[in-house]
């Protein structure tokens, strides 16, 4: 087996390489002078089991490419097999037409990756469990509950999803822990606008533990953490899955009155005060 870290978390592809003990391939990545991605792998891989480690964190069109560049080298060298652990599968909010002219992004991108040769996919919590079916290819799909859920345990805390579509997540969590559950009414006028309109369960007195799949503007959570304080919380914390953190994210999740953040390390996280960081390096070994 060789693995492959990209350039959207060689961190992580070379802690996956440490733990399953073997050497990470070498790979040269650049850019063109127009923008272009140019890959190169060092390393001979023909015959070989290749894994190619790549988030699909920002900017996400990039990492895509990326990933499916090389994926093609490796396929075009004569690797045996092609692998993709996708920590983080991008393009998976517009998974469904909601209005007539939107795309499927999620199968389209799916689809590249299946062209450019990847033959088995890993991901981790994707943004909804059907999505499973935009895969062609045969995928693992992880969920992050064993590093999320003994640190969830420690807090205490009511748990609270911040929209109807984490509902499952947060049952999930609640059930595992004996915790009270409760959910936050949101709609989105927009995309990255999120209004959290009313909160359903009791939280008045608590400790409240927001958990979901990711923060990307933080509006969801952050609108969330002010409806709960607001609906008499005693304080507020928040668990997600993948910061993909667009610039503002974690001052306006801050803003908004949450005491702590535990995420994991599916994307590169900068270390931060107040941000606890799980490592998901194992997970992915053990699936490979
Ligand atoms: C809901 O659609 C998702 O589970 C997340 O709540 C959402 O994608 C987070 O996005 P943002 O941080 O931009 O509100």
């Amino acid at each position: 087996m060789i693995l492959i870290p990209g350039d959207a978390h060689p961190e992580l592809g070379r802690e996956i390489a440490r733990l399953a003990g073997i050497a990470p391939a070498t790979v040269s990545i650049s850019s063109f002078a127009d923008g272009e991605t140019r890959v190169r792998i060092e390393d001979d891989v023909r015959g070989a089991d290749v894994v190619i480690v790549q988030p699909m964190s920002a900017p996400a069109n990039d990492r895509l490419m990326t990933l499916a560049l090389l994926a093609e080298a490796a396929r075009v060298a004569g690797a045996q097999r092609v692998s993709a652990v996708i920590p983080y599968f991008a393009y998976a909010r517009q998974d469904v037409r909601k209005h007539p002219g939107e795309p499927r992004s999620a199968q389209l991108a799916a689809r590249i990756l299946a062209t450019a040769g990847i033959e088995r996919a890993i991901a981790l919590e994707l943004h909804s469990p059907a999505l499973e079916s935009a895969f062609p290819m045969p995928l693992v799909h992880l969920q992050a509950d064993e590093l999320l859920l003994p640190i969830a345990r420690e807090r205490r805390c009511a748990i609270v999803s911040p929209d109807a579509g984490g509902l499952k997540r947060a049952q999930r969590y609640a059930a595992a822990l004996g915790a009270p559950l409760a959910v936050v009414v949101k709609s989105r006028p927009g995309p990255d606008v999120a209004t959290a309109l009313q909160v359903l369960g009791e939280v008045r007195g608590q400790s409240c533990l927001i958990v979901d799949d990711m923060a990307s503007t933080g509006r969801t959570i952050a609108g969330a953490a002010q409806a709960l304080l607001a609906a008499g919380a005693r304080e507020v914390h928040a668990m997600f899955v993948h910061a993909v953190m667009a610039p503002g994210a974690l001052e306006r999740i801050r803003g908004a009155g949450v005491r702590s953040i535990v995420t994991t390390d599916s994307v590169r996280v900068v270390a931060e005060p107040g941000v606890e960081v799980v490592p998901s390096a194992a997970l992915f070994v053990r699936a490979l």
